[in-house]
This record gives structure tokens, C-alpha cells and sequence, in this order.
């Protein structure tokens, strides 16, 4: 089993959104989940470009990585790092932004009235682009119905495959992981396991869809 000669594009972490030049809108993505995966996928020899939102996580050596703060940032460093044999899509990135004010709001002025607009769906724009990887790979994160709603993330941006996870408990930001594989020939429930262990289990499936 190998990824010698193949080359793996990763996202990882939350992205941050600016509202103004100190407060960002955040999320609890540690990053640990798609940090592992760029880690097991040069353990199997592949490239690896792994773009990494805003995370306190040491490199995993041989890993070429990219940082960026913003979705509109990660979209671009994604659609930047092509062509990719499989993309990986870990990042738990913003679905919404604000156009951020240029000088700090300030508290006596009252609540901001913050306007939220949609960023871009990087694997959604993956999936329709005429540079889509062979294999590409989505995460969902839901709290509830997640077998479910990943299958119906899986069609409409037109993934092959979805990791989905349960993550109501303390899997965001925690460091154990409990998956379902939804690929096209149904779901598989796998066992929980640290992230570590999660990210080599799925490498190999790379590896062997990408033969
Ligand atoms: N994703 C992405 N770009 C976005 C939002 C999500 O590439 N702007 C990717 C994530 O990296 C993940 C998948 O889409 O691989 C699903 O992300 P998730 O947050 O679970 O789903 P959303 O599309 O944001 O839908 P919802 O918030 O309704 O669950």
C-alpha cells in the first residue's frame, strides 16, 4: 500500500473570520483530526500540502503546509495547491462571514449590527470544478441525524466519499475520534479510535482507491 508518486491536498483547523482588527468569529476545530491525516498520508509516501487555518499544532515533517486565517484564504491556497490526486477535506471552516470594520468597534457604541454573508464551499467548488481531484473526501460534523445528513452533504457537493462524525460530544477539539464512511457503496461504522488511528484507516483507503 503506497501514495509514492500521488499527491494529497488536506485542510485542517477552523478558519477565523474578522469582524474587526481584534475580535475574529472562531470555531473549536483543533486541527488534530486533519494534522493526522497529512501525517499518515507521508507516512505512505505521498506529497502532501496540508492548508491549516489558525491552529497550535506542530508540522508533521515532510509535510508542505500553508497557513491562512480566512475561508476565502483557504479557498484560494486549495484551488492554488491543484492539481491533487485525492483532496481531504478536514477543515471546519466558516459558513458565514462579515465585512469587518476597519477600526475596533467600540463597546459605548452598542451591540454591532453584524450582516453575515455565505463564504465559499470548498469542496462543494471541488466537486463541480474541472480540476476535481480523482478522489475527493469531505468530513461532516453534525450533532444529530449525521449518517443522514452526510449522505446528503455527499450528493449535493458531489463527494466521493464523506467522513461523517457524531460531534455532540467533546470530539471537536478532543483527541478520539467516532467515524462513518459514506462512500458510494453504502456506510460503514467504524470504531472509536484516537485521531491518529482514524487518519491511518482512512489513508489506506486512499491509497487503495487511488491503486
Ligand atoms: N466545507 C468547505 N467549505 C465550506 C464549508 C464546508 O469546504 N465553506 C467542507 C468541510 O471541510 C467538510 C464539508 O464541507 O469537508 C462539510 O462541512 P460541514 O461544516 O459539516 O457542513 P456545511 O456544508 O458547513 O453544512 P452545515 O453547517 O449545514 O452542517
Amino acid at each position: 500500500m503506497t501514495l509514492v508518486g500521488k499527491h494529497i491536498l488536506v485542510t485542517a483547523g477552523p478558519t477565523h473570520e474578522p469582524i474587526d482588527p481584534v475580535r475574529v468569529i472562531a470555531n473549536r476545530s483543533s486541527g488534530r483530526q486533519g494534522f493526522a491525516i497529512a501525517e499518515a498520508a507521508v507516512e505512505l509516501g505521498g506529497r502532501v500540502t496540508l492548508v491549516a487555518g489558525p491552529v497550535a499544532l506542530v508540522t508533521p515533517p515532510g509535510v508542505d503546509r500553508v497557513d491562512v486565517e480566512t475561508a476565502e484564504q483557504m479557498a484560494d491556497a486549495v484551488m492554488t495547491s491543484l492539481p491533487a490526486d485525492a483532496a481531504i477535506l478536514v477543515a471546519a471552516v466558516a459558513d458565514w462571514r462579515v465585512e469587518p470594520a476597519t477600526t475596533k468597534l467600540k463597546k459605548g457604541d452598542g451591540p454591532p449590527k453584524l450582516k453575515f454573508v455565505p463564504t465559499r464551499d470548498i469542496l462543494a467548488e471541488l466537486g463541480s470544478s474541472d480540476r476535481r481531484p480523482r478522489l475527493l473526501v469531505g468530513f461532516a460534523a453534525e450533532t444529530e441525524r449525521v449518517v443522514e445528513r452526510a449522505i446528503a452533504k455527499q450528493i449535493a457537493k458531489r463527494a466521493d466519499w464523506i467522513v461523517a462524525n457524531d460531534v455532540s460530544g467533546d470530539v471537536m477539539g478532543g483527541r478520539r475520534n467516532r467515524v462513518h464512511l459514506v462512500t458510494s457503496d453504502g456506510v460503514e461504522d467504524w470504531p472509536e479510535a484516537s485521531k491518529e488511528e482514524v487518519a491511518r484507516r482512512l489513508i489506506a483507503r486512499v491509497a487503495a482507491a487511488l491503486g
